[in-house]
């Protein structure tokens, strides 16, 4: 039986978790290479979580180099069954703006040569995941019910467009990605959530709005200062939902 209640991968502005308590430090062992950096289980909430910084504690990973199999495969080692994505993320839609927080329900990917799937290593089955609905449906609600309990303004749904990054986008590729259906974007969205689906883990994603995409708002720019300086006021309100989702 998993003794851990949740664990929660940090984007860019989340390197730990704030409020945990008797934290240990597991560096897992995978079979597909090191985890961003070791795993922080403490207890939250009255619950024990698990929590591991996705581009390391000290941002060193950049989206594309980040080794998605290897922390899915440690926090699932660790007895993780539920996992919550911290993302930061620009906003494509009207209303997402700055600061706001959203629980996405749709993906699409446009990232490239990075390690999709655990089943592409010599002698794997082959799994063909259903992902008609990218993010567990359960949990995206639990999330909604804990944001509304802590009264935390989010918004219900949106399609995530993973990008390759590190740069950010153009104009163009935002316009394109507008046309696609996207409302979102960021660079770390996949394949974290299809190699959770592989695992069979619950999984969904809080994302955090740092800036308008590309030609989306005002800014001839999009300014990286700004860009921390927005994560750092949303990031604030990720450990209410999350210990409102917990005591539930
Ligand atoms: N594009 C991609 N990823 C991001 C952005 C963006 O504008 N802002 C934060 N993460």
């Amino acid at each position: 039986m998993s003794t851990m209640d949740l664990a929660v991968i940090g984007g860019s502005g989340l390197y730990n978790f704030p409020g945990l308590e008797n934290a240990t430090r597991h560096a897992v062992d995978t079979p597909y290479g090191a985890a961003s950096g070791e795993v922080v289980m403490g207890d939250f909430a009255g619950k024990r979580i698990a929590f591991l910084a996705r581009h390391g504690e000290s941002h060193t990973l950049p989206p594309h180099r980040v080794n998605y199999r290897a922390n899915l495969w440690a926090l699932h080692s660790l007895g993780a069954r539920r996992v919550i994505g911290v993302n930061a993320v620009g906003g494509i839609r009207s209303d997402m703006g700055p600061r706001v927080i959203v629980v996405p329900d749709q993906l699409i990917d446009y990232t490239h040569g990075r390690y999709t799937s655990y089943c592409d290593v010599e002698g794997a089955e082959v799994k063909h995941i259903d992902f008609s609905e990218p993010y567990t449906g359960s949990l995206r609600q639990q999330l909604l019910a804990a944001a509304g309990k802590a009264d935390v303004a989010v918004i219900d749904g949106g399609c995530y467009g993973a990008t390759q990054g590190p740069r950010l986008e153009t104009r163009a590729e935002i316009a394109r990605m507008k046309r696609d259906g996207c409302d979102l974007v960021g660079m770390t969205g996949m394949p974290e959530a299809a190699l959770a689906r592989e695992l069979a883990l619950e999984y969904a994603c809080l994302a955090l709005v740092a800036n308008f995409a590309a030609g989306c708002g005002d800014e001839a720019e999009i300014s990286i200062e700004e860009i921390f300086a927005h994560l750092a006021a949303a990031t604030t309100e990720v450990p209410r939902i999350l210990a409102a989702m917990l005591k539930s």
